[in-house]
């Protein structure tokens, strides 16, 4: 990396002059219009060696210039007012280092000098409940972060976390033993072996759900629960409790409900590119709750309050209130907090990660501080976890408001999916050798994702579907066309016998920023890695098309007379067009051969 190498040259030029060398810094330049690159630590040294910045940093440039490799490296180097350092390279050293880049295995990515293990919990699919638009950032960049850190070298795990033991289970459970008591599971005196096929499909899973779930919330005139609700309900919270205190039938049930759950979630999964390490659930991590509860009660936190148990997570600096959390209510059943302690604790005891994050809605923000602080406070994880929670906001309408169904309902993540491939579907023209019904998925998993991706995840954003879908502007589908012209021209130059050779040096700027650009790919995975923030990669690689298209529009690769010129620029492409794809397979952006 160039800002690498002009550091070490950088320093050492401090260091011969007696400066702290830790102002040494070369960072890409502010002013690409005036400079390639920029030092800017003779500003803080003029106020410790009390110099005028713009002295040193005239000292400071002429003694780069006596370095051994300069002549070799430098076009310029210039110190201006009041006390930058502007630094343009040579185009032959550009190009030089641009050919090595390009001869790497890895691109010149660095890889972590400790692989530490990191876990991240994303997904979060909810069993016997379609998945819904609430699941799609946590899949989408969940899945990207997961990608991007093992492609640094970290071990990573990632875990899906489902929920598969709470109140839905006891309702479906509970509704089947109300449709259908004569089944073996309901018989207390049963004694054989429970059935191995289920006693439902998925498509009744789908329609008991809905169906329970209406019928529980039931009104009367007066807005008050009706009868029948209220007995439905008291059964399902029986159920719940049941299944999870060891039921032998309910637990032979459930475990269909969630094979057959899994199966239909990985298709889901699947169609996304996301996929798990993991599919745990909250049901994997119940056998933990009473050793942690018996931590807490060995540290004195737990405390008990109107029959519920809680623990105090406040601390004398909070600014904001933070509420304790509870962790088993009156009746005796266990939250959501106590699942997620329960699963730190086995999480460290099966993998000791040094990091787990997790890829939640920023409107949980709350109950992960609670949980963190309890599980840090009192050593349910050891003091070195990690513990981060990587939130993200709402994806809205048009309206400003989360997006909805046309009446106004939760919409299913299948039917979002499908709507943006039929888009995608009726602006792909027919062509003889694809197959558009292959590249309307591609395309429309590329809108969705990139939309999703190149949105800094704290921000809600506005789901524009005729924006995201365009072919132009910074979408999916640009970067896909942009590819696809890459492979095409690499196609013709294949089918010339017009090897790749050695990079030369560029004649004209937009050849320049193009190189430059390439040696950036390294810092921004490792930016985006350091803020999980997918968007930074997603804007490099809208910036590396657009420089690229620009080439293509600038330069005639296929008539260029001479050959070694010819045989450079199919490397340069070659290059662009595996940064481009290692980008997108990083942000699990599908990438189509033609289109
Ligand atoms: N199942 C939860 C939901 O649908 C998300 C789970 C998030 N992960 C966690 N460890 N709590 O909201």
């Amino acid at each position: 990396m160039f800002t690498q190498i002009l550091t070490k040259q950088m320093e050492q030029a401090f260091a011969a002059l007696g400066y702290d060398s830790t102002y040494a810094a070369v960072g890409i330049s502010a002013r690409p219009d005036l400079c390639q690159f920029q030092c800017n630590g003779a500003m803080p040294l003029a106020k410790i060696a009390r110099k005028a910045p713009l002295a040193i940093s005239q000292e400071i440039a002429s003694e780069l210039l006596k370095l051994p490799e300069a002549a070799e490296i430098y076009e310029s180097v210039e110190a201006v007012a009041p006390g930058f350092i502007n630094i343009n390279l040579k185009d032959s050293f550009i190009a030089r280092h641009i050919n090595t880049l390009a001869l790497s295995e890895d691109l010149l990515v660095e890889s972590v000098t400790e692989p530490k293990t990191i876990i991240i919990d994303y997904g979060g699919p909810n069993i016997a409940k379609p998945l819904h638009i609430g699941h799609l950032r946590t899949a989408i960049i969940g899945e990207a972060l997961k990608r991007l850190f093992r492609h640094l070298g970290y071990q990573v795990i990632g875990d899906t976390h489902m929920g598969d033991w709470g109140l839905q289970m006891g309702m479906i459970i509970s509704e089947i033993a109300r449709t259908q008591p004569e089944l073996p599971y309901f018989d207390p005196n049963f004694t054989g072996q429970y059935p191995s096929e289920p006693p439902f499909t998925l498509d009744d899973l789908s329609e008991i759900y809905p169906r329970i779930s209406t019928a529980i919330k039931e009104k009367d005139e007066n807005g008050q629960p009706t009868a029948q609700a209220l007995e439905l309900d008291k059964s399902a919270k029986e159920a719940t409790y049941e299944l999870q205190n060891g039921h032998a039938g309910y637990r032979a049930l459930w475990k269909h409900i969630v094979n057959l759950s899994v199966g239909d979630l990985k298709k889901n999964y699947q169609r996304l590119l996301v996929d798990f390490d993991l599919w745990y659930g909250e049901s994997d991590s119940h056998p933990f709750i009473p050793t942690i509860l018996d931590i807490l009660k060995d540290k004195n936190a737990l405390i008990e309050s109107d029959g519920a148990i809680i623990a105090d997570v406040s601390q004398p600096d909070d600014k904001k209130e933070i509420p304790p959390i509870i962790l088993v209510k009156s009746d005796g059943s266990y939250l959501y907090g106590t699942t997620d302690l329960a699963t730190l604790y086995q999480r460290e005891k099966d993998f000791q990660p040094d990091e787990v994050l997790y890829v939640v809605d920023a409107r949980q923000a709350m109950h992960f501080t609670q949980v963190f602080r309890t599980a840090k406070k009192h050593g349910i994880v050891a003091d070195k976890t990690n513990l981060e929670f990587v939130g993200f906001g709402t994806m809205n309408g048009k309206d400003g408001k989360p997006f909805k169904t046309r009446d106004g309902g939760v919409l299913r993540l299948a039917d979002l999916i499908s709507m943006v491939v039929e888009n995608a579907a009726s602006k792909i023209q027919n062509k003889e050798d694809i197959d558009p019904e292959e590249i309307a998925e591609m395309v429309g998993i590329s809108v969705l994702k990139f939309a999703d991706l190149s949105n800094y995840r704290m921000k809600d954003y506005i789901f524009d579907l005729e924006k995201f879908s365009s072919f132009e502007g910074k979408t999916g589908p640009y970067l896909l066309y942009s590819i696809v012209r890459i492979k095409n021209i690499l196609r013709k130059l294949e089918e010339e016998n017009n090897p790749a050779g050695d990079i030369l040096s560029a004649i004209s700027s937009v050849e320049r920023d193009l190189q430059l650009k390439l040696d950036q790919f390294n810092t921004v995975l490792w930016q985006t890695a350091k803020d999980k923030a997918p968007n930074y990669l997603c804007e490099y690689l809208y910036d590396l098309a657009t420089l690229m298209n620009s080439f293509y529009h600038n330069h005639h690769i296929i008539t260029e007379s001479d050959p070694a010129r010819k045989s450079s620029w199919h490397r340069l492409l070659q290059t662009v067009l595996r940064v481009m794809t290692t980008g997108l397979t990083i942000l699990a952006i599908p990438v189509p051969e033609k289109m």
